[in-house]
């Protein structure tokens, strides 16, 4: 134990030596030859010291492994075909322990807030029975200055895009039928027709305060008796975390071990 503590000691002064040499060589280096490669490393390096700092203070809500909490889903299969990932998407494990909940809890109805290309539900609609009814919701580019309140700061990047769900659309016909899109703000859309009906809603639209917390409220009323509700991005952004930090001390909320998936379950 000693000899191990010891050693740890040593190679943690070696690292803080080497940095301390090599780092003020390699910023000469970069703000002479290359300001942009010095300003991307500056930029990089907040980026994860506040990264850092978020998930070590602010994590608040227990993490459980997914087999605890939905027993046999190991053994559940899943397939992730035409599944191809790309920033703003969900990870591809959270992808994959989507399909597996889906799967494993038979659902019969999703709805998602926050299409993007259409990779979750394209995703849920290859795991689900035929008879699953899908719905998710996302914002057009022309709804930008119809909103009531500003989105989160460099959202507005993932509303910009060619085309709203390309990966529904590429489906084939037996399960593109399946899924609905619906379009607009979610926060002026209307949701009643579903109240009391889905058992699964995703949220992952706008992470601005105000949205999740509306689009949480609109999922609460949602939800069928036994369905969940699952949050993408807890400790990721930092108006997700807040929110739902919050809500945890209403609701039992569990985070997915190794994930930034929330979910809620009614017990
Ligand atoms: C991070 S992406 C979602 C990614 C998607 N769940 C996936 O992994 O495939 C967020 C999406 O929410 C949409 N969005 C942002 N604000 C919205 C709002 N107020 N109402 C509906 N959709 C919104 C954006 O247009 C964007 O496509």
């Amino acid at each position: 134990m000693g000899r191990s503590w010891g050693w740890a000691r040593w190679h943690l002064l070696e690292r803080i030596l080497t940095g301390a040499i090599v780092l003020p060589k390699y910023l000469t280096v970069c703000l002479v030859v290359s300001p942009r490669k010095a300003h991307r490393f500056f930029w990089s390096l907040g980026h994860h010291v506040l990264a850092y700092e978020h998930t070590h203070t602010q994590a608040r809500i227990p993490a459980q492994p997914i087999e605890g909490m939905f027993p046999g889903i190991e053994r559940v299969e899943v397939t992730l075909a035409d599944a191809s990932w790309e920033d703003g998407n969900v990870s591809m494990v959270e992808l994959y322990l989507l399909c597996a909940i889906a799967r494993h809890q038979r659902i019969r109805s999703a709805l998602e807030i926050g299409t993007f290309r259409g990779l979750v539900m394209a995703s849920l609609a290859r795991n689900t029975e035929p008879d699953t009814r899908l719905l998710t919701v996302d914002l057009r580019q022309e709804d930008l200055g119809r909103l009531r309140r500003p989105l989160a700061l460099g959202e507005a990047l993932y509303v910009q895009k060619a085309k709203i769900g390309e990966k529904i659309a590429n489906l084939p016909e037996e399960l593109r039928s399946r899924v609905t899109q619906l379009y607009g703000d979610s926060t002026q859309l209307d949701f009643s027709p579903y109240y009391g009906r889905i058992d699964l809603v995703f949220i992952d639209g706008s992470h601005q305060y105000d949205y999740v917390a509306h689009d949480s409220q609109e999922a609460f009323r949602m939800r069928s008796p036994q369905g969940m509700i699952i949050w993408q991005d807890y400790l990721v952004w930092p108006d997700v975390t807040r929110y739902l930090n919050r809500l945890s001390r209403e609701h039992p909320l569990v985070r997915v071990a190794g994930t930034s998936l929330v979910l809620y379950r009614p017990s």
